[in-house]
């Protein structure tokens, strides 16, 4: 169940707050009950009529991209770059599906995207704490010293990150670059970014391998899926 003025923005009848207007005025019946509270909560099944017509409900959807190198996460662009939504909205897919959370423009890997509301809410909150596992290739040849202070929390903005896990993959000498898996709990901008650029090496690549339980197996860059029932309810068991 959900309140009605968010099934009602949700099937894009009008904004939350345009749609609690509507219900103040009595232009909202609900199965056959004109509705004017604005506590009512609505199941999927119910029967919405907005100023005489019924309202389309989406069925939720949840997808997984494997983000490619020059690619908005927004659902829309003001300067028309391609974005996320793009990609999936080429293969025929008609809901009006948004990002949860962001990649960077050059950075890669796998982003969840959905017209769920509430679990997109649920996932981006801080207290939820989804487990993200990122590869960074960055400049440099990175110390254990440097290694351990990621995983301890290192300082962004006048604030210290939170605790991380730190694997070394590779160190290529030669170029004086080195590879390096660090899953974080956090989803502050630009975050893996700012804390391997706080211990000296910027990063010169960056790709997301898992998101909570999620992983990109089987998805070459631009390829995405549905999630499997038992994904999405892994996601949404998620305390
Ligand atoms: N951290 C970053 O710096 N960039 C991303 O795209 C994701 C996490």
């Amino acid at each position: 169940m959900e309140r009605l003025q968010k099934a009602m923005a949700e099937a894009g009848v009008a904004s939350r707050r345009a749609s609690e207007k509507l219900i103040l005025a009595g232009k909202v019946v609900v199965n056959g009950q004109k509705v004017t509270e604005l506590g009512t909560k609505v199941g999927v099944h119910d029967e919405i009529v907005v100023n005489g017509v019924p309202i389309q409900r989406e069925q939720h959807v949840y997808y997984l991209l494997n983000k490619p190198r020059g690619v908005i996460s927004s659902a829309h662009d003001e300067k028309g770059r391609r974005t996320v939504t793009d990609i999936i909205h080429d293969e025929d897919v008609d809901e009006r599906i948004y990002p949860v959370g962001r990649l960077d423009y050059d950075t890669t890997g796998i982003i969840l995207l959905t017209n769920d509301g509430a679990l997109a809410n649920k996932l981006m909150h801080p207290k939820y704490e989804v487990e993200k596992t990122y590869i960074a290739k960055v400049n440099g040849i990175i110390e254990n010293s440097e290694l351990k202070q990621l995983r301890l929390g290192v300082v962004i903005d006048g604030r210290k990150t939170k605790s991380a896990k730190t694997k070394l993959i590779n160190i290529d000498r030669n170029k004086k670059t080195s590879l390096v898996q660090l899953t974080i709990h956090e989803g502050r901008n630009h975050q893996v970014k700012n804390m391997f650029k706080a211990v000296g090496h910027p990063v010169i690549k960056l790709h997301r391998e898992t998101y909570g339980p999620l992983n990109l197996h089987g998805l070459q860059p631009g390829e995405f899926r549905a999630l499997k029932p038992d994904e999405v309810q892994l996601l949404k068991n998620k305390k």
